[in-house]
């Protein structure tokens, strides 16, 4: 072999391990999809990408109902329903349902007093400053089964995903539908039959929900979502077609969701969406 040749290989040769440490690196970067859906809390959707929606949910509404489930909380609207506005109802399952984030569900809510097998405390814990799964939080409108898959496609396209792309990982887009999962629900017992203000307006009552534009400031302004208008034209197919709601019933004190009424197959790893 001539003398330029060798130099030559020796270069492409230096190249290709540059560049392959390169791509290394870049893949190091992207993290893993965990295998299985499960729910991971609001405050995992802060600190980086979505930090003025946390401050605007702490504040708001969802980020206290927890806080609705203890003595003393809202005793006219508890008396009204037949509720004993003295009693704590922070561990009772009914209400945990639609108080708190994926409760009965994997790395869902734990409410006081949960413990796993051999007897240690498996409970959530509970930061005041810091509202997490003991609230209802983003995954219990935006997941199916919670966030801890879409998540990380979110963090490694770096927001510059498509519907589909956080679809198929259990994100959903069905708003209107979502928000049945607990305030049309017939086991809620606020009904607009006890009083005028529980009726539901989705269109009106969406206008509240994110009250983020105020929360926006130096630190966090690089998380505006770029791609927020690309994808508002495109439509998902839980638009298209909206996913099942659970229903689900208390029996002997624990929470079954009923048979043929969940969005999500495990065992499949599909969607079951209406007919
Ligand atoms: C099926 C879902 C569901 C269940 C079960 C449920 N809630 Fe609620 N709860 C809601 C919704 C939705 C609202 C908000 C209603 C609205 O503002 O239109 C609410 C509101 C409340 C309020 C505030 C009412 C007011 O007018 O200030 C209290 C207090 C409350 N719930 C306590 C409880 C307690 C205690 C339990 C268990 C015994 C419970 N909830 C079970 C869905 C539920
Ligand atoms: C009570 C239900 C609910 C909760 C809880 C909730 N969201 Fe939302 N979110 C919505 C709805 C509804 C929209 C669509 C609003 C619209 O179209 O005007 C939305 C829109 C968004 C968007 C814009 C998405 C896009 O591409 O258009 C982001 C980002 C977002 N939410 C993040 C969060 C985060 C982060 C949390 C938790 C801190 C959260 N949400 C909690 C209902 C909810
Ligand atoms: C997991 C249960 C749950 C889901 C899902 C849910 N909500 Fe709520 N929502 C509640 C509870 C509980 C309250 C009561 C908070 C209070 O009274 O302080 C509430 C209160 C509200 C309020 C504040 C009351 C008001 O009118 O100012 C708005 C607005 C609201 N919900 C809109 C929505 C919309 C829109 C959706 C669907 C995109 C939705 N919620 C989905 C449980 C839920």
């Amino acid at each position: 072999m001539g003398n330029a040749l060798k130099i030559l290989s020796l270069f492409i040769f230096s190249v290709a391990i540059i560049m392959g440490g390169a791509v290394n690196a870049e893949a190091k970067k992207k993290k893993k999809i965990p295998k299985k859906p499960s729910y991971v809390g609001a405050v995992k959707c802060n600190g980086s990408c979505h930090d003025a929606y946390y401050e605007a949910w702490k504040v708001s509404p969802h980020g206290n109902t927890f806080n609705l489930l203890k003595a003393g909380e809202r005793a006219e609207a508890k008396t009204r329903v037949k509720l004993d506005p003295e009693k704590d109802y922070t561990t009772t399952p009914l209400c945990l349902r639609c108080h708190t984030t994926g409760y009965k569900q994997r790395g869902g809510f734990k409410p006081a007093g949960s413990k796993n097998k051999k007897g240690k405390d498996t409970s959530s814990t509970i930061d005041p400053e810091e509202p997490n799964k003991e609230q209802v939080g983003c995954e219990m409108c935006h997941s199916v089964a919670g966030g801890a898959q879409f998540r990380v496609v979110m963090k490694n396209t770096k927001g510059d995903f498509k519907k589909a792309d956080t679809e198929k990982y259990g994100q959903r887009w069905d708003y209107a539908n979502v928000c049945t999962r607990c305030h049309t629900h017939p086991n809620t017992p606020f009904k607009p039959s006890v009083h005028d203000k529980y009726k539901f307006n989705f269109e009106e009552r969406k206008l509240k929900v994110h009250l983020a534009a105020d929360f926006y400031n130096e630190d966090n302004m690089d998380q505006k979502l770029e791609k927020v208008k690309d994808r508002a034209k495109e439509v998902s197919q839980s638009e298209k077609t909206p996913l099942l709601i659970e229903d689900f019933e208390i029996k002997k004190g624990k929470l079954k969701f009923k048979k043929g009424t969940k969005p999500y197959n495990k065992k499949k790893k599909s969607f079951n969406y209406k007919k």
